[in-house]
């Protein structure tokens, strides 16, 4: 290969303008690509377009074949929940499903490649990418980045049904400071290493094809430039045998940030620090090569970034079939298969969480005379939320079609006003709500954010529910009519006077093609609800940056009330609003006989812990047994809690079933002063619960030298 067709492995460009009409940009980037200059393309979609694309890649001299890359991030045509309502249902089969569904409708619309999964952790809802990830969890977000790779790549790539998954963004990017996107992120190296490098390193251990780097610093580099993060860490100390590519644009924005003089120097510092392709600078494509030929850039860096590049394309079978994944008949039978819609609708109804069931307001009674309120409740789209690809939205079922298209003895009389809008401050349909709500037994209010507030560049100062949404719940309140209320949202909303007052409340993120009809099986309880939060939320807005990993300080709240010089706030409580893990159900679940294989364990040793969980109430239902550790004095202060190990199981009506966690001392480890990650001798506390505010058995622990 020469410099230049080296050089070309490294680029990748947007190619929408490709399939429209003829423009310079057009015409210029045909020529790159018949003349080997790039190496990717995004944003091109569909058998016959990528089909075209590739032809003209293939009449460069090396006959290279392009990557074809979309951000499929929460499935392609058939919608599934927001990674963050998947990551709530805590089921890592059916979140592996959804991924391979997305990726088998991808890879039938020839694409190789998802910019997927986000496995950043985030614990501040203003930020609105925290939408794309799987909350706040270093160990949970960790088991979801794996279900996730597998989901998307298979086993092994080169199968027609997968497509390459890509661990983003490296790293730290869910701390970006204030929760403003692209923004700053000063962070200490425990931090770094114990909740925000262990998703990544969970997806490079499953085999992930591809990283991505990140739009912020991380103590002062972007990350883009960042060879700590690049090279010594991923590409270094994890031996990471695939390819970095860089963020759109990440790689001349080092200019802005005052990092680069230019984009030749950002081009020279991106390539140096170990991003491999580039996306959309145009940096690589304008520099590299003259800077390899001024000594400016060693060509063992350039060899080695399309080196991987190259083994991905081979990996892929794309020398053997450039057009395998090209084939238009089974695009047409892929895209319209029935099973993907059922897989959409499972998945969403395991998104759901039930926050809120006072006096059992839930499930609801068959032939209830229903009065269906609020912004969302006829709304299509908005379910959908961001990053959505192909998908028809009309074709997504709406609450109202959810709930209206019922049939048999569970079918409703709907009464339906909108009542107010998301966003805005008119109240002109209040008073039909109020009659509206006069007129039925229940009250079923929608409300929550439209699919653009949460996202990309969608960060929020102020997360409370928008608008007079919530002024409209407190005015069907004063009806006296009993309120279920459905939000849907990119991410943890504050809404204190729902959570005082509605009788039941349901969280159901954006939910996707399959909304109405999941909504209703739960409504209705066909479906139990069994998610639970993996982010905390919040009951005030200073209290973000939140997570259920709070550390004791050395002045603790101990009785309530009592916050005099202690680490409190005087206007807000330090408890949030609902916690990590939290969720109902229309059973109830009772843990007991805990035994313990040992109490002390020595290095190398294992301990089992089992206990038995009954379902005591009427209905099957399914229950997230988590199990949170704190390790009591250590050389570095520790965490009240973290999550360890937990599972997900069903249970019907009165039975009961062993569980077991096996500890060992890996559970027990954390990065000491010197960064080793190790275990010290003493005692630690063992909390098993329903959620990380609802501990059910307690022991203690102790690991002898
Ligand atoms: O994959 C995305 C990334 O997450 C944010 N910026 C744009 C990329 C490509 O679309």
């Amino acid at each position: 290969m020469t410099l230049e067709e080296k050089v070309g492995q490294l680029n990748q460009y947007s190619g929408r303008e490709l399939t429209g009409p003829a423009s310079n940009r057009k015409t210029d980037l045909l020529n790159s690509i018949r003349s080997g200059q790039v190496g990717s393309m995004l944003n091109v979609k569909g058998v016959a377009d990528t089909h075209a694309i590739q032809a003209e890649a293939l009449k460069s001299r090396l006959k290279i074949p392009l990557l074809f890359s979309l951000d499929v991030i929460h499935g392609y045509q058939t919608v599934f929940p927001i990674p963050l309502g998947e990551a709530a249902s805590w089921d890592l089969a059916a979140i592996r499903e959804s991924a391979h569904v997305a990726g088998r409708e991808a890879a039938a619309s020839g694409i190789h490649w998802t910019f997927a999964p986000m496995v950043d952790v985030g614990r501040d809802p203003r930020w609105g990418r925290v939408m794309e990830g799987a909350g706040e969890d270093a160990y949970l977000g960790s088991q979801i980045a794996k279900a996730r790779v597998l989901g998307f790549q298979g086993e092994k790539l080169g199968g027609t049904d997968a497509i390459m998954a890509c661990a983003k963004h490296f790293a730290a990017y869910g701390a970006a400071l204030a929760g403003r996107d692209y923004n700053v992120v000063d962070m200490s190296e425990q931090q770094l290493w114990e909740v925000y490098l262990p998703p990544f390193k969970a997806a490079a251990d499953a085999g992930v094809a591809t990283f991505m780097n990140s739009f912020n610093t991380l103590n002062g580099i972007p990350a883009t430039g960042n060879s700590y993060l690049q090279r010594d860490i991923l590409k270094g100390q994890w031996k990471y045998p695939g390819f970095v590519v860089s963020d759109w644009g990440s790689i001349k924005e080092m200019v802005p940030w005052g990092y680069a003089l230019d984009k030749a120097a950002a081009a020279q510092k991106a390539i140096t620090a170990g991003s491999d392709m580039d996306i959309e600078s145009d940096a690589y494509s304008a520099s590299l090569a003259q800077l390899v030929k001024d000594g400016k850039a060693d060509v063992g860096l350039v060899d080695d970034a399309v080196r991987r590049i190259l083994r991905k394309k081979f990996e892929l079978g794309l020398f053997d079939d450039p057009y395998k994944f090209s084939d238009a008949k089974r695009e047409k039978k892929v895209l319209s298969d029935p099973q993907h819609r059922v897989a959409a609708r499972q998945m969403a109804q395991k998104s759901i969480v039930l926050l809120k069931n006072d006096k059992n307001m839930l499930p609801l009674a068959p032939q209830r005379k229903i009065a269906l309120i609020g912004p969302l409740t006829k709304a299509k789209r908005d379910l959908a939320g961001s990053w959505i690809v192909l998908a028809d939205t009309t074709q997504i079922t709406s609450v109202y079609d959810g709930l209206t298209k019922r049939g048999g003895k569970n079918a409703p009389q709907v009464l339906y006003t909108k009542g107010c809008e998301v966003l805005g401050d008119s109240r002109a349909g209040f008073a039909q709500a109020v009659e509206t709500a006069k007129a039925a037994d229940v009250v079923v209010l929608t409300v929550g954010e439209t699919w653009d507030m949460s996202g990309e560049a969608k960060s929020r100062a102020d997360i409370h529910l928008p608008g007079v949404q919530e002024e409209l719940f407190q005015t069907l309140k004063a009806t006296g009519k009993p309120i279920v209320v459905i939000i849907m949202a990119g991410r943890p909303l504050i809404f204190n006077a729902i959570a005082d007052q509605a009788d039941a409340i349901l969280y159901g993120w954006w939910p996707g093609s399959e909304s109405g009809t999941a909504l209703a099986n739960v409504l209705y309880g066909e479906y139990n609800p069994s998610g639970k939060l993996p982010s905390t939320f919040p009951q005030s807005g200073g209290q973000i940056p939140i997570s259920y990993q709070q550390y004791s300080t050395g002045r603790p709240v101990t009785k309530p009330g009592d916050i005099r010089y202690k680490s409190a706030y005087i206007d807000a409580p330090n408890t949030p609003r609902y916690a990590f893990g939290h969720g109902l159900s229309y059973t109830t679940f009772k843990y007991d006989n805990l035994k313990i294989s040992q109490l002390s364990m020595s290095a190398g040793q294992t301990v089992q812990v089992q206990f038995t969980v009954t379902n005591t109430g009427q209905r099957a239902g399914e229950e997230v047994v988590q199990l949170y550790l704190r390790d009591m004095v250590a050389s570095v202060a520790r965490p009240l809690k973290e999550l360890k190990d937990f599972k997900k199981i069903s249970l019907k009506p009165g039975e009961t079933q062993t569980v077991t966690f096996t500890i060992d001392q890996d559970k027990l480890a954390f990065y000491n002063q010197q960064l080793q990650w190790a275990a010290e001798p003493g005692e630690f506390q063992l909390m098993i619960g329903s959620a990380s505010d609802d501990i059910r058995l307690e022991s203690k622990l102790t690991l002898v030298p």
